[in-house]
């Protein structure tokens, strides 16, 4: 019990973020690999609903892996995986075969709140993983706090940005053009982008 990681913006965001999966996710079966499953809580979450995914969480952090564990545990959740480490910065899980469970590629890529607290080295690994391990109609979702051309589109997302800065000089809310035109020089094209609550937002990506 004790694993359990309760992250608040979990029941903040699941409901919004459920919305979106819903029209993108739902009918066969369907794989997803979470990058930064963090908490662990998203994908028990999301397959109770969405009955037809098969969930497959990772993070870079063993701590959190014990938290996602305990989570799927706990719900019974069937149809969340094991979960898995994966450093979207090292070369190994972008490569077939390579991950330690799962299938060759996903339906679906997600990574929720990750890329502005990793070095940017944490975005290029993983859009350029997301090209490989995506099969042909697959999507790669980021959900977070974006500038847009280079601006901040909030003052509370400003104080975000320095905060985050001010603990790790190589994190930073990223600059939403610039996840599209490296997404674009990676096979992945910009598909969507939603507005969510909180000043955040979904980007969406097929491959
Ligand atoms: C703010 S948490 C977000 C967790 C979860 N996605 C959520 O929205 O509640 C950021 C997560 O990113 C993970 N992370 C940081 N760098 C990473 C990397 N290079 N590869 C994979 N995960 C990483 C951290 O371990 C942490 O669990």
């Amino acid at each position: 019990m004790s694993d359990m990681q309760d992250a608040p913006s979990f029941h903040r965001n699941k409901q919004p973020m459920l919305s979106v999966l819903t029209p993108l996710l739902d009918g066969d079966e369907k794989h997803v690999l979470e990058i930064a499953s963090g908490s662990g809580q998203h994908g028990p979450f999301f397959t109770d609903t969405l009955a037809n995914l098969r969930w497959w969480p990772s993070d870079i952090s063993t701590q959190a892996l014990n938290s996602i564990n305990a989570w799927r545990t706990h719900l019974n959740a069937n149809a969340v995986n094991a979960p898995q480490i994966v450093d979207v910065t090292g070369a190994d899980w972008r490569d077939d075969n390579q991950l330690d469970q799962g299938p060759e590629k996903f339906d679906c890529i997600l990574s929720m709140n990750m890329i502005h607290i990793a070095p940017f080295a944490a975005t290029t690994g993983l859009i350029e993983g997301a090209s490989k391990r995506l099969n042909s109609s697959g999507f790669l979702v980021f959900y977070g706090p974006f500038k847009r051309h280079g601006e901040h589109t909030a003052p509370s997302n400003q104080a975000f940005d320095e905060s985050l800065q001010s603990r790790n000089a190589d994190w930073g809310i990223r600059d939403l053009e610039e996840i599209i035109d490296l997404a674009d020089k990676n096979h992945l094209a910009h598909s969507n982008t939603i507005e969510m609550p909180a000043n955040n937002l979904v980007v969406i990506f097929k491959r």
